[in-house]
This record gives structure tokens, sequence and C-alpha cells, in this order.
């Protein structure tokens, strides 16, 4: 058995009520004869309830974009993993880049969210990537490795077991830049290398998704690759014909 593509909306800041219920709806349509893939959403906060609500019946999996180390307290501000648990949330994307970048979070930072994830019954996706600088200077692995090596040596490779990661390559993130499956394949490669070095079982059913400017024409020939598992997808999960457009490839290169 192959590992199962997943294709995961990141709305990042964007919505409205409205705006999101004709999303659902027609991403909900659009996926009535796809099968083979698991599909996620992650709105904002606010819109977690709705969503839920609107995918209820739907193989629509809900996910949330980020979350507090703690389970409650003075933290203005912040939404804990149990909150998110209780509307229905199924996986949490700890690490995003511009969590990392804009709001400072830390490798050790991450690693705890991604404890604090599993503890309440979430299935991170963690997200890791390097900057055009990194690559650049040839420490692309460097970068990679220690995004990992945080969280296996705080929560331990079994943390890993039917884990989520998602390659997003800092300078691909928003910019049109798609890393070419010659760029993205040998980093999702060194990703499962590294875990098979503790874990050969976890390493080959880890789901490594690709994120940076993914959308309907890309999705295909990175999808191809042996070592990417799906992706993140950030602006082209806005428009409902577009990200269903994402899935179908993702089910069709899965059948294949
Ligand atoms: P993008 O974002 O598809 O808009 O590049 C991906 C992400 O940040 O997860």
């Amino acid at each position: 058995m192959g590992r199962q593509p997943l294709v995961a909306a990141n709305w990042k800041m964007h919505g409205q009520r409205g705006r999101i219920a004709s999303l659902i709806a027609g991403i909900r349509s659009g996926l009535t004869a796809v099968g083979g893939v698991e599909i996620a959403v992650c709105p904002p906060y606010v819109y977690l309830q709705q969503v839920g609500e609107l995918v209820t019946g739907s193989p629509i999996i809900l996910g949330a974009q980020n979350l507090a180390v703690e389970e409650s307290g003075a933290f203005t501000g912040e939404i804990s993993g149990p909150m998110l648990a209780e509307f229905g949330c199924h996986y949490v994307i700890v690490g995003h880049s511009e969590r990392r970048n804009l709001f400072g979070e830390s490798d050790a930072l991450v690693a705890d969210k991604f404890i604090a994830a599993q503890k309440h019954g979430l299935v991170p996706v963690l997200c890791v990537g390097e900057k055009a600088v990194h690559r650049k200077a040839g420490t692309t692995e460097k970068v990679i490795a220690e995004q990992l090596d945080a969280v296996i040596s705080k929560s331990g490779i079994e943390s890993l077991a039917n884990a989520v990661i998602a390659y997003e390559p800092v300078w691909a993130i928003g910019s049109g830049k798609t890393a070419t499956p010659d760029q993205a394949q040998p980093v999702h490669a060194f990703i499962r290398n590294r875990l098979a070095g503790h874990d050969a079982g976890i390493a080959e059913e880890a789901r490594i998704i690709y994120g940076g400017s993914v959308n309907a024409a890309n999705a295909k020939e990175l999808f191809a690759e042996t070592d990417i598992d799906g992706a993140l997808v950030g602006g082209a999960s806005l428009n409902a014909e577009e990200f269903v457009n994402i899935c179908k490839v993702a089910a069709t290169v899965a059948a294949d």
C-alpha cells in the first residue's frame, strides 16, 4: 500500500463568511468524484466553526494554522490544542515559515507546538524549508536537518509515526516561483532519509508534502516524484476550481 496523498489548503489570513461559504460549496461539488486523496482545509481560527459545519458529511477534513503550546491560562490572543480539538480540527500546521519568520518562532518552540498538538489528539503538519540565501549557500540540507532534529530530539522518532511534513522552500511561497521537481524531490528524499536513520518504517509511511506556489498546472510533475506525497496549497486554495483541480491531479497520479 502506497502513501495516500494529502492536499491541504492553507487559507492564511484570508476569509469572509460569504466567500468561505461559496468556496466550500465549490470544493464540495467539485470533489464528488475524487477518491484516493485526503483533502483538508485550514481556515483562520474564527471561521473554524463555520467551516466545520459546512464540511459535515463531506470527506473534507478540518485543520488549523497554528496553536499555542499551553492548554489554557493568561495568554492573551492565543488558541490552544484542546480548543481546536473541540471545534473538530484534525490537522494543525506547525512551524509555517510565516510563523517562523514574521512571528519569531524558533525550532524549539515549533517542537513544543508539535508536542502540544499530539497531546491533544491533533495531527501536526510540520513545515520545514530553507530561505533563498541558504539554497544559494548550499546549506539547504543543514537548515532542514536542524528543523527536523529539533522535533525528533524533543519528542522522539516515534512521534513521527504517520507524520505529515511539509517541505516549503521559503523562496517559493507566494512568489509564483515553484520549486522544480528536480529541486524539490532531493529535499523530500533527504527528509525521508533523515527519518530512516532513526526508523525505516516510520520514514516509509511519513507523508512529505510540498508547498510553495503549487497550482493545477505545476502539480502533476511534482506529485509524480517518488517522495512527494501531496501539497500544502496557499494562494491557489482560495479558488475552488483551482484547488479541486490540484486534488484531481493528486488522485490521478496516485491511481497511475
Ligand atoms: P503558496 O503558499 O501556495 O501561496 O505559495 C503555500 C504555503 O505557504 O503554505
